[in-house]
């Protein structure tokens, strides 16, 4: 049988290693771990070497920046992963993967790389290539749950996913770029929800927008933010019948939510350039000092509609205590649907809604997500 080679840019990242060990767990795939320390790369390549038998993964030196690079790099590769913080470089990085012949998939969150990606869309449909955005679990997956949900139900009515999750930050060394990132991203959010036939802005004038979800036990009742993601946009197109929809965010914690975002917001767009890395930092130093157990993640869908004449209520909630396995999980289960040919078919896809949802939630299930699904009569009260 052909074995694929597979580029994780990244790959001795947080959850780069989570993808790596999962990729050698659960296929036969070879590896190649790369970013810009040569020797992390080596190191960790050496790690799972001795972990998993067959000296199935390399390291290798590697800059998204660097445009050469990238091509010697992606030379003789099957299929590229980014799960770097290599958001700004989308451009090259794809262009390169598909100069070179090779498969893709990333992690990124937001409009700007969905566009980025959407602007090549044509490209990549006449390589007959395979391109796969919002990989991980948000973006990647609350449209693929409410997919899921779809089969309880005639007709589906409402929809909601909201999350959860508390990190201990404590724990991770992060690199600059992804605290650079990650406030990019949460600054460029977009808080869109769909009610009656439309997706809405929120009124930013107060919090009559947002939702109040029970995450159970540990969690308990969190107001929630809406947050649009790309994959939720075909929803009401594959639901018709749906008149509320969205995803929902809870906060981090009392001081991030009240103090560091609004002064992020502010300082971004008075001085972008400027004030990107000292609120990178501060965003970091307020969720290691303020964030708080009980730790873990927890995506949670509340759904209504009809059944055989019926209403129904149903429940799904997916949760792990790790976010690295809760984002490399779902990267994983997808690429199961990729490597035996279900899902490998020429244009760009979203992780969420190209899968496989029943085999999906199976999968992730058996790799560790815990999986629950409540189903109830009436309107669920
Ligand atoms: N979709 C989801 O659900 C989800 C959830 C969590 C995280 N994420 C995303 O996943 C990504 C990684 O997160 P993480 O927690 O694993 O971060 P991390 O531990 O800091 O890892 C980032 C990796 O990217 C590499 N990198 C950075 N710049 C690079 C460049 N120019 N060229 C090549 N490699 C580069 C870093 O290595 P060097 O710095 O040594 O090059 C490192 O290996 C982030 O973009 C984050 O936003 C997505």
């Amino acid at each position: 049988m052909d074995i694929k080679t597979f580029l994780i840019l990244g790959g001795y990242g947080n959850v780069g290693r989570v993808l790596t060990r999962l990729l050698l767990q659960e296929t036969n795939v070879r590896l190649v771990l790369a970013g810009r320390n040569l020797e992390k790369a080596k190191a960790a390549a050496d790690q799972f070497n001795n972990l998993f038998e067959g000296n199935r993964v390399t390291g290798m030196y590697a800059d998204a920046s660097d445009l050469e690079n990238l091509r010697q790099v992606f030379k003789g590769v099957d299929f590229v992963v980014v799960a770097s913080s290599t958001a700004k470089f989308t451009k090259e990085i794809a262009t390169t993967a598909l100069e070179a012949g090779c498969d893709y998939m990333d992690i990124h969150f937001g409009p700007k790389i969905y566009a980025t990606l959407h602007s090549l869309a044509e490209a990549i449909k006449n390589a007959k290539r395979c391109f796969i955005t919002g990989g991980g679990f948000h973006p990647g997956l609350p449209a693929a749950t409410i997919r899921y949900a779809g089969q309880y139900f005639d007709s589906m009515e409402k929809a909601i996913v909201g999350s959860v999750m508390n990190v201990n930050f404590r724990e991770y060394e992060i690199s600059e770029s992804t605290r650079i990132e990650f406030v990019e991203e949460v600054a460029d959010f977009q808080p869109f929800f769909y009610k009656n036939g439309e997706w809405r802005k929120i009124n930013m004038m107060s919090t009559k927008d947002y939702i109040l979800m029970d995450f159970g036990n540990e969690f308990g009742k969190q107001k929630c933010a809406p947050m649009f993601f790309e994959e939720l946009r075909e929803i009401p197109v594959i639901f018709p019948t749906l008149n509320q929809t969205g995803f929902y965010m809870a906060g981090f914690n009392w001081f991030v939510d009240y103090f560091v975002f609004p002064f992020i917001f502010i300082s971004l767009k008075l001085f972008p350039k400027v004030s990107i890395k000292p609120m990178s930092h501060l965003m970091q130093w307020s969720l290691s000092t303020f964030s708080k157990p009980p730790y873990g993640l927890v995506l949670k869908l509340e759904a209504s509609g009809e059944q055989d004449g019926r209403a129904k209520h149903v429940e799904i909630q997916l949760s792990h205590k790790d976010g690295t396995y809760f984002t490399a999980i779902p990267v994983v289960a997808c690429l199961l649907q990729y490597l035996d040919g279900s899902i490998e078919k020429p244009g760009l896809w979203l992780q969420a809604n190209i899968v496989e949802p029943n085999r999906f939630m199976q999968d992730m299930k058996r790799m560790g997500i815990d999986v629950k699904v409540q189903e109830k009569s009436g309107n669920g009260r």
